[in-house]
């Protein structure tokens, strides 16, 4: 099974986030491989190969980085193929959370899914349950705030990256469980 972690990042946070799901992913089971790669350098073909597809943005001016939505768009002729239907998809943010609304990081993640699920992707989410949930994962995706109070940028947590190894590993076993299930 190929699982793509696809990430925009300019400070390292979300990229250390997608390595926290890439090594998540790839515990689960020997036939997991996860890929990571900066969506600068991805092209429609790298989705089309892979059976599960994560996508990760920091949160820019309260909403996804644009290179992120620039690979997005670039994959418009998939949508018209349906390439990406029934794929498993996850999403994750980093964000400097400032203010009560969060800075922006729901908006962000929504708007994650919702591509995902506009390409007829099957966008699995963060239940509650999993370890890291209370500091890394909202029910969108696994998150995390990179700054203090006063905004000042802190080093991304390590609960938030336990929280990117469990969110990593669940949407691969759901992958792996409706895979399985389409094989008996
Ligand atoms: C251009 C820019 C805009 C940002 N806008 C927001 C914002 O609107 N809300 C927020 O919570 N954090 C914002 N941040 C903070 C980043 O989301 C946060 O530091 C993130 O962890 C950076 O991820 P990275 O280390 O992967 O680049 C912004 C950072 C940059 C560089």
């Amino acid at each position: 099974m190929q699982v793509l972690v696809l990430y925009h990042s300019d400070y390292g946070n979300t990229e250390k986030m997608a390595q926290a799901i890439a090594k998540g992913a790839e515990a689960v089971d020997d036939r997991v491989r996860a890929r990571l790669l900066p969506v600068g350098n991805a092209t429609p073909d790298d989705l089309v190969a892979a059976d599960v597809i994560f996508l990760g943005s920091p949160v820019h001016m309260g909403t996804m980085a644009w290179k992120v939505k620039k690979l997005i768009d670039d994959c418009g002729k998939l949508w018209l193929e349906g390439a990406l239907a029934n794929k498993v998809a996850g999403i994750f943010a980093t964000g400097g959370g400032l203010g009560n609304a969060g800075g922006g990081v729901e908006l962000t993640m929504i708007s994650l899914f919702a591509n995902a699920l506009e390409h007829g992707m099957i966008a699995v989410g963060f239940p509650k349950s999993l370890p890291g949930y209370a500091d890394g994962g909202l029910h969108w995706g696994a998150y995390a705030r990179c700054a203090n109070a006063e905004g000042m940028p802190q080093p991304i947590s390590d609960q938030a990256l336990l929280a990117g190894r469990s969110y990593g590993a669940h949407v691969t076993e759901v992958a792996l469980r409706f895979r399985d299930g389409a094989d008996e």
